[in-house]
């Protein structure tokens, strides 16, 4: 594990950024906040929807702008992590939280790929009547989800006190 960080915070990358001014890392801790805030307002509002919160509001109106938001979240907060992380890589050498984030990152991605395939939520997507069974399979999904995020953001925030 310690190659691999040192190998991300000695690489060009690291050096690039280190060299680049006493604001760079502060604006890129300011995207990854832009980037999870908009990540998790939008998974937010979409997994309570799922467990069965708004129920008057059908699914698609509520998937139409808060899909693409969190894509874009996700990719500003993945790309500002890296980023930041190249900074000082060597520092979080056995930091806890970190290694229950990354897996976390991983399993909510999956998560998503998963939920994308279900008969289920492409049925919600298209505003079919949704069977209870099919109600349930969406709630557990959103559930997963929710806490699969919050388990992401907790780690991160509590990355810097260990
Ligand atoms: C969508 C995915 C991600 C979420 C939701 C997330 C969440 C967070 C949160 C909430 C913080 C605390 C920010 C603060 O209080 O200033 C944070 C910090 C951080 N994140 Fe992420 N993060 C994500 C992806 C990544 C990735 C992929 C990496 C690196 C591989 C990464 C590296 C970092 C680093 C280095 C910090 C600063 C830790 C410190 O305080 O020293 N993040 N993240």
């Amino acid at each position: 594990m310690y190659e691999l960080l040192a190998w991300v915070e000695h690489g060009a990358l690291g050096e690039a950024l280190r060299g680049s001014g006493v604001w760079t890392y502060g604006l890129l801790n300011l995207a990854h906040i832009l980037g999870i805030g908009s990540l998790f307002g939008a998974v937010l509002i979409l997994d309570l929807r799922l467990l069965g919160a708004w129920r008057s509001i059908p699914i698609p109106t509520i998937a139409k702008p808060t899909v693409p938001l969190a894509a874009a979240g996700f990719m500003v907060a993945i790309s500002s992590g890296i980023l930041m992380i190249s900074f000082n890589a060597t520092e979080y050498l056995g930091n806890p939280f970190l290694y229950v984030k990354l897996p976390a990152i991983v399993f909510g991605i999956a998560n998503v790929a998963v939920v994308q395939r279900l008969p289920a939520w492409r049925h919600a997507l298209v505003g079919m009547e949704l069977e209870p069974g099919e109600r349930r399979v969406l709630a557990l999904a959103g559930g997963i989800s929710l806490l699969t995020w919050l388990t992401v953001i907790t780690c991160g925030r509590m990355i810097g006190y260990w």
